[in-house]
């Protein structure tokens, strides 16, 4: 294919994400540190390393500000910020007050993710989000953060991606709590879900509002895992797979978090919200694609999902889709015409041959939607360095930096030179082309 140069508007802001049990390490009280205790992460890595982010925080800023981050999706460990139930850690929290201000200072503006699929033990051993009670739990927590942290952050993801934390958590089993084919307990945990972040998403406003933040520079939104699923023929059970995968995935979450709308079959656990936008902006975590085939297996969602044949795929085998990063906006700001954040898009990508063809592709796309008027303000790469990859360990390398994770160091990889450059530049000039995406 050939690479055309393009400029991207001036006022998209970029910059790249990560999460804190991605890169943190240390802290002991949390789920995800019990599922490393327990052998469960397949490479056998523990995420109580990970990063060392925890003592590599001042470095890690400096970091973003050379690849000219303009805004950087980070987030909170609860269990470091709660350790027991109502009681709050002022150290816990001044860790991040640091960063947040080392950040301004090096005018990197934060975007602060408040839940990233890790529950302090005392929550995960007393029913975790299956049990109601996590509502106000995550809410006094919420309310505590904001507290201590909202006169220097005005952005906010409440929840990340509640669809694969319960798909792999209770249907699956790969995460913890472990539990396969709970459906029960998935929708559950879907439905308390959308009412923290429907509660969050006032109770966040009231706050900062009243701490004399203008209405209209708060912005608090949920990332949402969307992906495209296509048919991978055209049998009415294949149609009738697709669309059940894609509505119990995704549709029923984005309905409910964003307008207080409990589809079926959330419908039946909720009436009590009042309609209207509960969201400031709508984060889509986009990655990849799958082909829908329909198939008779009780206990299933009647789908097989599978790779479209002679497509590129990343180092875990996903499909490199670039124009689904397209057709998921499209159809999102159709659907409630609230301005897209591209709150996470990447690649695993060990030997660094794709990332930069990935990183070209997709904001190609992204400047399309623009282009046809689609409103997208805002693009974080995933991810700023090598991290802990959940059930993967440090096996997928998602980074923009790559992590040796004996020394710690980090060592800017070319792509990520690359995004450095686009975001400087807003653009993708022959220059460039020629440098990073045609050179053997
Ligand atoms: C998650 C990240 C994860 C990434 C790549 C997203 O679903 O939010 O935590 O690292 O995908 O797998």
């Amino acid at each position: 294919m050939a690479y055309k140069s393009f400029k991207l508007p001036e006022d998209l802001l970029m910059g790249s994400a990560t999460a804190a049990t991605h890169i943190e390490g240390g802290q002991q009280q949390h789920n995800w540190y019990r599922w490393s205790e327990q052998g469960k992460i397949q490479d056998g890595s523990h995420c109580k390393v990970a990063c060392d982010h925890i003592n590599h925080i001042k470095s890690d800023v400096k970091l973003l500000k050379k690849i000219n981050t303009e805004t950087y999706r980070m987030g909170l460990e609860w269990s470091r910020i709660e350790p027991e139930e109502g009681k709050f850690s002022a150290e816990g929290i001044a860790i991040y007050r640091k960063e947040i201000k080392l950040l301004l200072k090096s005018g990197i503006r934060p975007l602060v993710t408040l839940w990233h699929f890790s529950n302090p033990l005392w929550m995960e051993d007393d029913g975790g989000w299956v049990n109601p009670k996590c509502v106000n739990r995550y809410l006094n927590y919420v309310r505590y953060v904001i507290d201590q942290l909202g006169d220097l952050v005005t952005d906010w993801v409440t929840i990340n991606e509640p669809n694969v934390y319960l798909f792999f958590g209770y249907f699956e089993g790969r995460w913890p709590p472990g539990y396969q084919g709970n459906i029960r307990y998935y929708l559950k945990g879907a439905n308390h879900f959308a009412k923290a972040h429907l509660k969050a998403y006032d109770q966040i406003h009231e706050q900062l509002e009243s701490k004399g933040q203008p209405k209209e520079e708060i912005h608090v939104g949920v990332a949402h895992h969307l992906r495209i699923f296509d048919l991978f023929d055209k049998r009415h059970l294949t149609r009738f797979a697709a669309y059940i995968s894609s509505h119990l995935f995704q549709w029923m979450y984005l309905e409910a978090m964003t307008r207080g709308r409990f589809t079926f079959p959330l419908r039946f656990y909720n009436r009590q919200f009042p309609r209207k936008n509960y969201a400031d902006f709508i984060g889509i975590n986009y990655y990849s694609r799958d082909l829908v085939k329909g198939v008779y297996k009780p206990g299933t969602l009647f789908n097989e999902l599978h790779v479209k044949k002679g497509k590129a795929v990343n180092d875990l085998g996903w499909e490199i889709y670039p124009k689904g990063l397209y057709r998921i906006a499209k159809v999102v700001y159709r659907m409630y015409k609230i301005p897209i954040w591209i709150t996470e898009n990447g690649i695993s990508d060990a030997k660094d041959t794709k990332r930069a063809k990935f990183i070209y592709n997709h904001l190609r796309f992204l400047n399309k939607a623009i282009k046809k008027g689609i409103e997208i303000q805002r693009y974080y790469h995933w991810s700023t360095m090598d991290n802990f990859e959940w059930q993967e360990g440090v096996t997928p390398r998602f980074g923009l930096y790559h992590n040796n994770y004996e020394t710690q160091e980090r060592t800017l990889r070319e792509s990520g030179k690359f995004y450095a450059e686009i975001c400087k530049k807003k653009k993708i000039s022959r220059k460039m082309i020629r440098e990073y995406l045609m050179k053997k």
